[in-house]
């Protein structure tokens, strides 16, 4: 016999329903309706929504106002004030750091596909359940996002994640290298080289492996006992050349930085193959802060070496940082997975169209050389769009170039940082529109004093 509601029953019932409704365990009147979430997302947004007039951000860890409770707008270079709306023309164009500020445009036009929202017990553990550090999901789109570009084959290879591929740069150089103190590894790179191989070797200054200078000094001389560990940089940061390694034989082992090999900065000729590449979320998405790279290894005994050097370091990739990597992969491969890579590709060809137009008219600068190549990612001839431009001083006089440019307001980077003469520079093309526009500005007015 069924059991009849008493008025008791009936007022315990819809206390419960109440309160399941309130901690929103429950669909109340047939919707669902977020309850915690509703605040974070509403601070999110007011925050990203603070204009700082288009020349700086808020962030939401960023400082607040002295008596209020909004966040203070962080200025770009040569804007101030409380929202960034003074504009100094005698401060210096900053074209140093490789911060990839150019892909925020995106990343605002994305906003809504591109938010998480976490819980404060997202993932606490150290671990995913299948005992290890890294996310099988974010493996999965990795691995698509490199078939639809075709920049890698990933078939049959092991993925690992580090934080940022700077971590994984020296994970690869410690896996390539024999435990062997007797004979340690050679590591070399070709100049003009991305510094860190350099600093980065010779601060860890380990038994097993050593920094052993530019690859021209060893060519033809790879027959020793030794190992020989080659980076290769392709394209190269900085001067933007598709290399290959110069190295031959049994002995000479390379690891290839892909940070650049997406279509925002060269043609893809074809798929990569080597035997040990680096990849960066920081020159793909620009999400350099978020410190997610991922090394794509043919070997398992390396791929397990490597492992041991991530156990013993770090113990993995931050989860808040793998996640919010699926979330912007997501995007990525939305669609036809091009819009990206459209956007990327045209405002740096654009950005590179703006500074040859410039060099062209002097004679006291040049650039690197880049010419167009067909590329089977958009299947068409494209223009060059480099990350840096590589300028050379060509004058007798004009030494340092560096110093040439600081004395004209341009801060770039000395190229003795790249193991080449002081007559080059690198400037940095990935940075903010206002960095590059005034950039641009100081270049004309230099060139226009010839
Ligand atoms: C050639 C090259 N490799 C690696 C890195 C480091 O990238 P990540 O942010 O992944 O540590 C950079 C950064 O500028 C780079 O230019």
């Amino acid at each position: 016999m069924a059991k009849r509601t008493t008025p008791m029953n009936l007022s315990f019932i819809m206390i419960f329903m109440i309160v399941l409704c309130a901690s929103n365990m429950f669909v109340c009147r047939g919707e669902w309706e977020p309850s915690w979430s509703s605040k974070a997302a509403e601070k999110a947004e007011a925050v990203a929504a603070i204009p700082c007039s288009g020349h700086g951000r808020a962030y939401l860890d960023g400082l607040i106002l002295k008596g209020h409770d909004e966040p203070v707008c962080e200025c770009h270079q040569c804007y101030s004030g409380s929202d960034c709306s003074k504009f100094s023309s005698d401060c210096a164009a900053n074209a140093g750091s490789g911060d990839p500020y150019f892909l925020e445009p995106f990343w605002m036009r994305h906003a809504a596909s591109s938010a998480i929202l976490v819980s404060g017990w997202h993932r606490m553990g150290y671990t995913y359940s299948d005992g290890s550090y890294i996310s099988e999901l974010l493996v999965k789109y990795i691995k698509n996002v490199h078939s639809i570009v075709g920049n890698a084959i990933t078939e049959g290879k092991y993925i690992i994640f580090g934080s940022g591929s700077t971590q994984l740069l020296n994970a690869a150089v410690y896996a390539l290298s024999p435990n062997s103190s007797d004979s340690p590894a050679k590591v070399v790179a070709t100049a003009p080289y991305y510094p860190v191989y350099r600093t980065q070797t010779e601060f860890f200054n380990s038994r097993d492996y050593s920094y052993e200078g530019d690859t021209s000094l060893w060519k033809n001389k790879t027959d020793s006992n030794s190992i020989f560990i080659e980076f290769v940089t392709s394209p190269n940061n900085p001067d933007g050349k598709l290399t290959r390694g110069i190295l031959e034989g049994p002995n000479v082992k390379s690891i290839y930085d892909r940070a650049y090999y997406w279509p925002h900065f060269t043609a893809i000729p074809s798929p990569a193959d080597d035997d040990l590449m680096v990849f960066t979320i920081s020159k793909l998405t620009g999400h350099a802060g978020s410190r997610l790279g991922w090394a794509i290894i043919k070997d398992k005994a390396v791929y397990q070496k490597m492992l041991t050097y991530l156990d013993m370091n770090t113990m993995g990739v931050s989860r808040e940082a793998q996640l919010r990597a699926l979330k912007l992969l997501d995007v990525v491969v939305e669609g036809d997975g091009k819009q990206l890579f459209q956007f990327a590709y045209s405002t740096m060809r654009d950005r590179w169209t703006r500074l040859k137009q410039i060099i062209s008219k002097s004679k006291r600068f040049s650039l690197q050389k880049l010419s167009p190549q067909y590329c089977t990612f958009f299947k068409r001839q494209r223009d060059p769009s480099p990350a840096y431009a590589w300028v050379k001083c060509e004058r007798q006089q004009d030494k340092n170039c560096y110093e040439i440019l600081e004395a004209a307001g341009i801060n770039g980077r000395e190229g003795s940082l790249y193991s080449a003469d002081n007559r080059y520079v690198r400037l940095s093309l990935i940075r903010s529109q206002d960095d590059f526009d005034i950039l641009i500005n100081k270049l004309k007015n230099l060139v226009a004093k010839e």
